[in-house]
């Protein structure tokens, strides 16, 4: 049941990505008006016949591809459970997300789910939203304020072991001699997700680099000197650029370079294809199944994505909102009444707001998708289709 309305999203959304056309401006106004940066719609009124509840959904970015599904996917979802819903996606720029979130306050939304651009920069809005009572869903990203009801994400840590994982399994760490030479790629400092995953990954390799066995040349290891400022591809290919001119124009061999998603994945194997002069495949990761990134990986140069089904992610949140609105407990015992078929952990452990502070989180479970499986992990479930080329796409249908 769940899954078919997965299905028919993901064909809602490849509708709405052609129709975004890429940029940040506001998704494709609906009848009913829209506002600048924002898309606005109403519908036809909520189940049990009260009157319609709105919902603000906040969304970085639409220059990274993620985010048009996820906007796609819970627009959709809250449609057509009845609500009212605004989109905004905020250019990822920090203030233009405070602009775009107190104007959802002011137009009086119940309910508010956002994927923070800044994690530690929503403090006013956040505290407004406590004042007027209006819970907050963090969004795939937790935002560093008290007043996070809940957190919706994938185990952020376990993206990071996958990738740390396949790049130990591929290169054979525990039984070939080695050393092998590799580098590391990070994402944005502001996102309190991009530690998770470089930590996860890093555990992984760390005893391997303490043996010997793995030798980082630029010396680059730790997060802040990895990271990429807002996820950016230029950037990231801008320091691969650099560390391959200054640690590998001498012949040096290249066997992995563990990138903590696709965006960041893409600059890294655009550089490693022009500068690095190696004759071997190096082991690349990344993260979100990105269209670009999987004729990246059938064309054998990127190894592997998680891939997190974020229409499953969009599941949970409405039925999370659902629960919160209607005023019933909304804890562990969600998922066993939801009949999802999917897995999802309840935790109220991992995600700290603010040092102390525990938000309950629901944790949905990243796979690993590579050239061999990719028809099996995505297109059998109905994320993307075999376009005419022979690469994936969005499914239109
Ligand atoms: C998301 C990733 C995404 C990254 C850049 C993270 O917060 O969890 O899926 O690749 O942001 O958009």
């Amino acid at each position: 049941m769940k899954k078919t309305l997965a299905l028919i999203l993901a064909a809602c959304m490849s509708l709405s990505l052609v129709a975004c056309g890429g940029g940040d401006k506001s998704n494709t106004p609906p009848a009913g008006g829209s506002n600048a940066g924002t898309s606005q719609s109403a519908n036809q009124p909520s189940t049990g016949g009260s009157e319609a509840k709105t919902v603000g959904i906040a969304m970085p970015t639409q220059s990274l591809e993620r985010w048009n599904r996820d906007g796609a996917y819970l627009d959709e979802q809250f449609k057509a459970a009845g609500y009212k819903t605004i989109v905004t996606y905020s250019d990822n720029k920090n203030e233009q997300q405070v602009n775009d979130i107190q104007n959802m306050l002011s137009q009086g939304v119940d309910l508010l789910i956002i994927a923070a651009i800044d994690g530690n920069g929503l403090n006013t809005v956040m505290n407004d939203a406590g004042a007027a009572g209006v819970p907050v869903i963090a969004y795939d990203r937790l935002i560093m304020n008290d007043n996070s009801s809940y957190y919706v994400s994938f185990d952020n840590y376990t993206v990071g072991k996958l990738q740390g994982e396949f790049v130990r399994d591929a290169l054979d760490l525990d039984n070939a001699a080695g050393p092998f030479n590799m580098e590391f790629t990070a994402g944005d400092p502001a996102d309190n997700n991009a530690p998770f995953f470089y930590n996860g990954a890093f555990d992984v390799l760390k005893p391997y680099i303490d043996s010997g066995k793995v030798i980082v040349p630029s010396g680059q290891t730790a997060f802040d000197a990895v990271a990429t400022d807002q996820w950016q591809t230029d950037v990231a290919l801008d320091r691969a650029q650099n560390v391959l001119a200054s640690f590998y124009s001498d012949g040096t061999k290249l066997d992995a370079w563990l990138c903590s998603n696709d965006s960041t994945s893409m600059g890294v194997t655009q550089a490693v294809t022009q500068d690095y002069a190696g004759g071997n495949t190096v082991v690349i990761t990344g993260q979100d199944g990105d269209v670009a990134n999987l004729r990246n990986i059938k064309d054998g140069k990127q190894s592997m994505t998680v891939y997190k089904a974020v229409a499953n992610e969009a599941v949970v949140t409405l039925d999370l909102a659902k629960a919160i609105l209607d005023g019933k407990t909304a804890d562990a015992s969600l998922i066993s009444a939801s009949g999802w078929d999917f897995e999802c952990a309840y935790d109220t452990e991992s995600y700290e707001t603010t040092p102390g502070h525990k938000c309950p989180s629901f944790l949905l479970v990243p796979d690993v998708v590579t050239a061999d499986n990719m028809e099996e992990k995505l297109v059998t479930p109905g994320y993307y289709k075999v376009g005419a080329d022979g690469y994936l796409e969005a499914t239109n249908g």
